[in-house]
């Protein structure tokens, strides 16, 4: 790497051009995006196993149609991340030996259980609803395939959203065991989902190369206080009660938040509190129920190869 090349590499971030695969970039720019997108598609596929639990049990024929919909959704999300992830010279192998050698993280918030149907009405709320607002953002961001496979992405998250707040404000505004349902439901995901768009900027060590690069184009906590902003209002219009003491709106119209739980976030993610290790074992034995597909592949490619050349 010559100072040249960053230079030139700076240049075309500073233009705002998309950087494309096979264009020069920075090792360490390399690094952070396999890094983020490789997390980010592991996201997306652990995050099938809370809900998909529940599609055997949803209530009625219309909410188990739009929850088949919603998870394989996300299987293809976690398809587009992985081939964008690719595109930067890692392999599907190497990112899911990361996975399952816990090398790599996935996000926080699919080590918590889904204990009621609720449950899966706030993720679409609030979970899918953090996850626009850090999506949408990274729609921006400066490597082509990234950016292209989150535009998709967030329209597909936006249904995800729309059918869990419609879902919520429905049980919200219901039986008195339906509110209780909600409000047990928001009481258990609020934090989580304030927690999901990671830790506060004093403490990310990765937000200044990612800004830098134009990957990033707003920080942590901006993102959470954009998420903040728009949910509290809709969540106290639905007769919600948010289970934060010292939220309160300063001058500026911000919704402020209480002390974040840091501690319990990073137990979460090493698996000493919630169920990583749970989410982990069942993708080793999706892994390990699917090798005789890569076996029979492998040996189909072998023979085709075998077929051309002779
Ligand atoms: N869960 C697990 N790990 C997290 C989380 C989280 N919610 N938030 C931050 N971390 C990790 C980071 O990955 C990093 O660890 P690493 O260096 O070992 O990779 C560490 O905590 C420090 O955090 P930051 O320096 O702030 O990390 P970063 O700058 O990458 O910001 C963020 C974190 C905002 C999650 C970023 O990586 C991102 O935007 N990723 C893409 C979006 C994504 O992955 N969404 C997943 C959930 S959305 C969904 O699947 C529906």
């Amino acid at each position: 790497e010559t100072p040249e090349q960053h230079a030139a590499f700076e240049a075309r971030i500073a233009r705002g051009e998309k950087i494309e695969p096979g264009d020069w970039m920075p090792a360490e720019y390399r690094r952070q995006l396999i890094r983020m997108i490789s997390q980010h598609a592991h996201s997306e596929v652990v995050g099938m196993l809370p809900e998909g639990e529940w599609i055997a049990r949803a209530p009625s024929l219309k909410r188990k149609t739009i929850l088949m919909a919603k998870v394989q959704d996300e299987a293809g999300h976690g398809q587009y991340l992985y081939h964008a992830a690719e595109t930067l010279g890692v392999t599907r192998e190497e990112m899911l030996d990361a996975l399952l050698t816990r090398k790599a993280k996935y996000s926080s918030i699919f080590n918590y259980p889904t204990l009621t149907w609720a449950d899966v009405g706030m993720i679409g709320w609030l979970v899918d609803g953090a996850a626009i607002k850090n999506q949408t953002m990274l729609a921006g961001c400066s490597y082509g395939p990234y950016s292209r496979a989150m535009v998709r992405i967030c329209s597909e998250e936006t249904f995800h959203h729309k059918q869990g707040k419609e879902m919520m404000v429905l049980y919200a505004q219901g039986t008195p065991e339906q509110r209780q349902m909600a409000q047990d439901a928001l009481n258990r995901w609020w934090w989580p989902a304030v927690q999901m768009l990671g830790p506060h900027d004093s403490d990310s060590p990765n937000t200044g190369a990612l800004s830098k690069w134009g990957i990033k184009l707003k920080t942590n906590d901006e993102v959470r206080q954009e998420f903040i902003n728009e949910h509290v209002p809709e969540l106290l219009e639905a007769g919600l009660t948010i289970p934060d003491p010292d939220l309160h709106q300063d001058e500026a119209g911000n919704w402020v938040h209480g002390p974040i739980d840091w501690s319990e976030f990073w137990a979460v993610i090493k698996g000493e509190q919630g169920l990583g290790n749970e989410r982990l074992a069942t993708r080793q034995a999706a892994q390990d129920e699917g090798a005789w597909v890569r076996e029979a592949l492998e040996a189909y490619m072998a023979r085709q190869a075998k077929g051309e050349a002779a």
